[in-house]
């Protein structure tokens, strides 16, 4: 038996292996697909010999019942006991055991797929990488893959599961890259998950509803994409528990209310915020004009309102200030006059800047600046939809968002290879 050191080493290689071997796949799948027929037989393990090549023969054997159509004969080849010639199929010393070899990697990326993960999936407990994006995989996430204990990545992205937030991922010890992008996934997140060492917290694209939760733990995340979903309530002011490692947060398209927190002043490594086509109201917190790193800004379509202030307009780093389609009236200092700040994008279209071409009607501002939101009244506590409700209520959401392409392209999976 290793020591743990070791054993945590052997782990990383192992990991850099699988991302080696996920790297030269393409090729690798052309191979295996031209000599599908015969290439098993002269594999030397048999897997009678290698109980754990044998359970992982099983539980494989059980998931190609479980495929409906595969067009591109990702699983034409996995026929008889030698797992580890199968298309997609990566096989490594085991972690514990170095003299024997385990099933520690598949790899189905954009096969196109489609059919469910069977409970058989459990066996395959050496599993380090599963890589199922772009495939047709419908279905809930078995209870099984809890035996999955050494799984490090994760990536079902673009397939059609659906229930509740896959929990059995949870008590997962080394999990680090978790992406469920692009799937039916609803209901609320458990607040657990931002208590995972996670690199990247990827949800877009489903169907979670709710609030962000309030009691977010110390996150280890960079990269925050909440996008596309239904998720409701206030950005929560524990949103700092972020700060030491939080560079994207991409809210896009949801129905967030309540004032911005100045929280968000606190995420001083961020480089992307965007809050665009939600309901938030109130003015662009002070604290904002300290994130010396912010490199794109999008408030577009909000119901946000007050100055935009000189803080926000000078920030260092910014590329991209985006404002329009809200309720702003004055623009401070620079802010009037931003084509003198050289290569900063911006959009301040459709506010109520006097003085400004392309804004709201007069009788549109009135009717909004008539009712000004108080933020101190209304604190997002997360608990009962929080922030400010207002007095023209729902009546200026965007009926269609326009389609939007942060820096981070959250819109197209890529996958962790
Ligand atoms: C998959 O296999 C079938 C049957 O052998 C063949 O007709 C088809 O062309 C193959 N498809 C690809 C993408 O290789
Ligand atoms: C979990 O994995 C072990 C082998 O490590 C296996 O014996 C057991 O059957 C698996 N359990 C499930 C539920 O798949
Ligand atoms: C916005 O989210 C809704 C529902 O969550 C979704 O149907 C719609 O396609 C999204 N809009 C864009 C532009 O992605
Ligand atoms: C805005 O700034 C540019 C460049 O600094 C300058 O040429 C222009 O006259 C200014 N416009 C106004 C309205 O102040
Ligand atoms: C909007 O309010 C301003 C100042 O209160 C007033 O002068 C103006 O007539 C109003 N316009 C409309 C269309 O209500
Ligand atoms: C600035 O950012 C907005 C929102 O993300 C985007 O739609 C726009 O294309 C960007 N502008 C430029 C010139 O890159």
């Amino acid at each position: 038996m290793a020591s743990s050191l070791v054993s945590s080493l052997t782990a990383r290689t192992l990991v850099l292996l699988l991302v080696n071997i996920s790297f030269s796949f393409n090729n690798l799948a052309a191979k295996h697909s031209n000599h599908a027929t015969h290439h098993h037989r002269f594999h030397s393990h048999s897997p009678k010999s290698n109980p754990r090549l044998h359970q992982a023969y099983i539980a494989l054997q059980a998931w190609k019942k479980a495929i409906y159509s595969d067009p591109k004969n990702f699983t034409t080849n996995w026929v008889g006991p030698s797992v580890c010639s199968y298309t997609g199929v990566f096989c490594a010393p085991a972690l514990d055991d170095p003299e024997i070899k385990v099933v520690a990697g598949i790899d189905l990326n954009s096969a196109d797929i489609a059919g469910f993960l069977p409970n058989e999936i459990g066996l395959l407990s050496d599993l380090a990488l599963i890589h199922l994006n772009s495939n047709r995989f419908c279905g809930t996430i078995p209870e099984t893959l809890a035996n999955l204990t050494l799984l490090y990545e994760l990536d079902l992205s673009n397939n059609r599961f659906v229930g509740p937030f896959p929990s059995v991922v949870l008590p997962l010890p080394t999990l680090y890259y978790l992406d469920i992008r692009f799937n039916e996934f609803e209901g609320p997140l458990p607040p657990e998950l931002f208590n995972k060492k996670l690199d990247a917290i990827f949800v877009n694209d489903n169907r979670f509803t709710k609030m962000i939760p309030p009691n977010l733990g110390l996150s280890t995340a960079s990269v925050v994409v909440f996008a596309n979903n239904r998720f409701g309530g206030c950005i929560p002011p524990t949103i700092s528990n972020f700060a030491n490692t939080l560079e994207e947060l991409v809210l896009i398209n949801n129905s967030l209310t309540g004032c911005l927190p100045q929280e968000l002043g606190y995420l001083y490594k961020l480089k992307v915020l965007d809050v665009s086509s939600n309901s938030i109201v109130g003015p662009i917190p002070y604290s904002l004009a300290g994130l010396a790193h912010l490199e794109l800004l999008n408030l577009r379509h909000n119901m946000l309102s007050g100055i935009v202030s000189e803080g926000v307009c000078l920030l260092p780093s910014l590329k991209n200030l985006t404002f329009s389609y809200n309720f702003f009236c004055e623009e401070q200092g620079i802010c009037q006059n931003l084509t003198s700040r050289k290569g900063l994008k911006y959009d301040d279209r459709q506010n109520c800047f006097p003085e400004k071409p392309l804004q709201r009607s007069a009788k549109e501002c009135n009717a909004t600046l008539e009712h000004p939101v108080d933020c101190f009244e209304h604190p997002c506590t997360g608990a009962g939809g929080g922030g400010a409700t207002t007095a023209f209520g729902t009546a200026f959401i965007p009926a269609a968002a326009p389609a939007i392409v942060p820096v981070s392209s959250p819109f197209i999976p890529p996958s962790y290879t």
